[in-house]
């Protein structure tokens, strides 16, 4: 049975209803709500706090929220996090003075926890902290925007950290995030994978007819995983 999880990235929903978007893309079959922290200091561009992850649970998502920092520092906002409800709370080692202070957080807590490499970030990163992680997530683009396009050196690094996983037996996700589309899942998911963030291929994919619907992007997407044998 396949443990495959799309991620809809809401950096590419609608910010004026972002609680209807929520709600729609989950109801149209997606498993984890990717939500994108930027500072304007870690990466170029400005997004979304705590509060709006708190504004979220009070609306009613139940589904686990997948908070990306992309910020720095980073534990006074692992905090923050923890108390809005998030439920992955992910961030750059190279932006934490203290990578296992910072993972020791988010388990505290009592949020799962995950560290984030950008295409050139070394996984030598996790040579001391598999025994804290609850997910690896692989950036297949540069941070800091939506839309961009696959960097394929990416399906590399995810073998080589699927391989590291599988020798440490632990139940670690491996997500992967940036330029995921229809028609490359089945490679990514192919090099390891199995948590994909996807926002523009989600968002720009409302149904015409029915402007709540994202169910056939999403039903693509569990199409062409279907053709693979992993995981
Ligand atoms: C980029 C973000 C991504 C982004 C992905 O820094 O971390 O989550 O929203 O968007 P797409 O799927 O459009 O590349
Ligand atoms: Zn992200």
């Amino acid at each position: 049975m396949s443990d495959f999880k799309i991620a809809p990235s809401i950096l590419s929903a609608n910010f004026a209803c972002l609680g209807q978007e929520v709600d729609d893309v989950l109801a149209s079959g997606a498993d984890i709500v990717h939500f994108d922290v930027m500072d304007n200091h870690y990466v170029p561009n400005l997004t979304i706090g705590p509060m709006v992850c708190q504004a979220l649970r009070k609306h009613g998502v139940i589904a686990p929220i997948d908070v990306h920092l992309m910020v720095k520092p980073v534990d006074r906002m692992i905090g923050e996090f923890i108390d809005a409800g998030a439920s992955y709370i992910t961030f750059h080692p190279e932006a934490s003075e203290h990578i296992d202070r910072s993972l020791q957080l988010i388990k505290d807590g009592g949020c799962k926890a995950g560290l984030v490499f950008n295409p050139a970030t070394p996984l030598a990163y996790l040579d001391h902290v598999m025994d804290k992680l609850d997910m690896i997530l692989l950036m297949s683009v540069n941070p800091g925007f939506g839309g961009q396009s696959f960097i394929p050196g990416t399906l590399d690094k995810l073998r080589q950290t699927r391989e590291r996983i599988d020798a440490s037996g632990r139940a670690i996700r491996l997500e992967v995030d940036g330029g995921v589309k229809v028609d490359n899942i089945v490679e990514v998911a192919g090099a390891g994978a199995d948590t994909f963030v996807a926002g523009s291929a989600v968002f720009k994919a409302r149904r015409e007819e029915d402007a709540h619907r994202y169910d056939s992007v999403i039903q693509a997407f569990r199409d062409a995983l279907a053709k693979t044998a992993t995981p």
